[in-house]
């Protein structure tokens, strides 16, 4: 599986390396094709993790960049009858934890080993964890609202194709300290806004089969599908909670309490009792929860 992807002579490794969580970037692949990636083979895939907690997820609908996840009520289909109706019901399909199934796992497990090696430079990944696999499935023309992420994420086109527009993660106009906070305090499907002028700083990446692109971890992004069903792939890894997660969590609480608090990254005199607090309230309430 490794030699199948490769990455494009316009971005080699080292810059690549440099660009992680800093700038999207294209990558190629050549798993277009692969038979565990037919839409034959993700139905059956989704029928079995409709089974499973966290395993399919379904929305439906005329969606606009700029809705917020669950605006629209879901219509009431089987698996079958969602696959059946691919290409008119408007359907946004994610299929979560494919490693529940050995070949899914060994493909996950060749990925993530691929993109720690070939991607991230050691200190890098020494930090990424947890790579998770997800599969969207879009009917044509179908929007994917405007949000931003904690994982470090690369897509992968499989079927069909689509755009999708990426801003700069260390824009804080377009992503504000305010909304990474949120987010990090539980509002995940809410916190992120589009600005109206994100498209203008955006960068746009058109994607077909063999085409992915690094999505950075807090980078806003929104995405049109085109004409046709489409099929791609991401990989995801997480950061730890105290370089990001806990310092914004207790952030969000400062700036509750009217302060201004420094972001993270900035100063780890102050990061790191901000992420100790945060991981201290943590373990207490799970010992309340015993
Ligand atoms: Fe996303």
């Amino acid at each position: 599986m490794r030699d199948e992807l490769f990455f494009r002579d316009e971005e080699p490794a080292e810059q690549c390396r440099g660009a992680l969580n800093r700038r999207p970037f294209r990558i190629g692949h050549a798993l277009a094709g692969h038979p565990l990636l037919s839409l034959d083979a993700l139905a059956a895939q989704a029928e079995a993790g409709s089974k499973r907690k966290d395993g399919f997820y379904f929305d439906a609908g005329d969606l606009a960049f700029t809705d917020k996840w669950g605006a629209k009520p879901t219509p009431n289909l089987t698996v079958a009858q969602i696959f059946d109706q691919i290409e008119t019901v408007g359907a946004w399909i994610v299929l979560h934890h494919l490693e529940a199934d050995p070949r899914y796992k060994a493909l996950q497990d060749e990925f993530g080993e691929f993109f720690r090696k070939s991607i991230a430079d050691p200190d890098d990944a020494k930090l990424l964890s947890n790579p998770d696999f997800q599969v969207f499935i879009s009917s044509p023309r179908r929007k994917t609202p405007y949000h931003f992420d904690e994982e470090t994420n690369f897509l992968m086109q499989i079927q069909g194709s689509k755009t999708i527009w990426i801003c700069d993660p260390l824009d804080r106009d377009a992503t504000t300290e305010d909304e990474i906070e949120r987010f990090y305090a539980g509002q995940v499907l809410t916190a992120g806004n589009f600005k109206p002028h994100a498209e203008a700083t955006a960068r746009r990446f058109d994607l077909s089969p063999g085409e992915g692109v690094h999505i950075p971890m807090h980078a806003g992004h929104w995405v049109q599908n085109h004409d046709a069903v489409s099929v791609s792939i991401a990989l995801d890894f997480e950061y730890p909670r105290w370089k990001y997660a806990n310092v914004y969590q207790a952030n969000y609480y400062l700036r509750k309490a009217g302060l201004s608090p420094r972001p993270p990254g900035r100063s780890r005199l102050f990061d790191r009792p901000k992420s100790a607090a945060i991981s201290g309230l943590r373990a207490v309430k799970n010992l309340v929860r015993c």
